[in-house]
């Protein structure tokens, strides 16, 4: 099948302090704070004006996760696809400015989807950033109530493709045209359990670790290595309760059609989660954000 998304697009957050969220992401990761208005605050790791969208809201949760389509035709086709799958389309317009086109919706396992034209980009001035650290939004971790149904659902309608996936679908891993090992990851439950930026290398993640401690927090688990993927992670909480993963040296998939996807056992004993042989927290892996629409 065709390609119809190019990329990771944003992540939109829900929350009462737009601000002082963008303001932590930005201390701990990097990240350049964009836009600021009254109702939202964007953030950016590179050229794109948006990586993650803080729409001010009584709840905390999150909006949508975009991901950047091809071009127009493609998201028109991925609103066909999604009406004639009789899924619930919340919207025809984009959530975030500077975005021309988007069909927002509902998959019938839980994750509220936004497929959206490219995110403008900018010239960044080299005052706007700090020397370090993220350069990419590079996925999202998804939860949904039937994993295999979701698998089927991505592939078949997005066109995503399956780069690795445990024996029974505890986890999979999916790529877009642009080549990562993965722009989407799924296990069973509800929410997001979080999202993940690319570093420039290692240090950054020692970085991250360093700042969160100024701050008096911690990381929430790492650094290790992941199986499928091999990019080494850490992860920690931001204030709204979302887990942020910031990740360096993700496989890529130079040739989609010689890729074989791999079946890994998802065990405690196994090196799915870290090839180092770290168990994660219990916190770790009941750290989910509720999508909230
Ligand atoms: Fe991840």
């Amino acid at each position: 099948m065709t390609h119809l998304i190019r990329q990771m697009g944003y992540v939109v957050i829900a929350t009462p302090n737009p601000d002082g969220s963008a303001r932590d992401l930005a201390d701990m990761t990097g990240v350049r704070i964009t836009h600021r208005g009254p109702d939202a605050v964007y953030v950016s790791s590179n050229a794109r004006f948006c990586d993650v969208a803080y729409l001010q809201d009584a709840r905390r949760g999150v909006r949508a996760v975009g991901l950047e389509a091809m071009d127009e035709n493609a998201v028109d086709e991925i609103y066909r696809r999604a009406k004639s799958e009789g899924m619930t389309i919340l919207a025809d317009t984009p959530l975030v400015s500077k975005v021309k086109r988007a069909v927002r919706f509902v998959t019938p396992f839980g994750p509220v989807i936004e497929v959206h034209t490219p995110v403008a980009r900018e010239n960044i001035p080299p005052s706007a950033t700090n020397g370090a650290h993220v350069r990419r939004l590079e996925h999202v971790n998804l939860r949904a109530s039937d994993p295999k149904g979701f698998h089927d659902l991505v592939t078949r309608m997005l066109g995503l493709k399956l780069s690795d996936r445990t024996t029974n679908f505890e986890r999979a891993w999916y790529r877009c045209a642009d080549g990562y090992h993965h722009t989407v990851a799924c296990g069973p439950g509800s929410g997001i359990h979080h999202y993940a930026f690319d570093a420039h290398g290692l240090y950054d993640l020692a970085g991250v670790a360093d700042a969160l401690v100024a701050k008096g927090r911690r990381l929430l688990w790492g650094i290790g290595r992941h199986g499928p993927g091999n990019n080494l992670f850490s992860y920690y909480v931001d204030p709204n309760g979302c887990v942020v993963e910031v990740s360096f040296g993700l496989e890529r998939i130079d040739n989609d059609d010689l890729h074989e996807p791999g079946n890994w056992e998802f065990n405690s004993s196994s090196n799915v989660l870290d090839r180092w042989g770290s168990q994660p927290p219990d916190s770790y892996g009941k750290a989910l954000t509720p999508f909230v629409i």
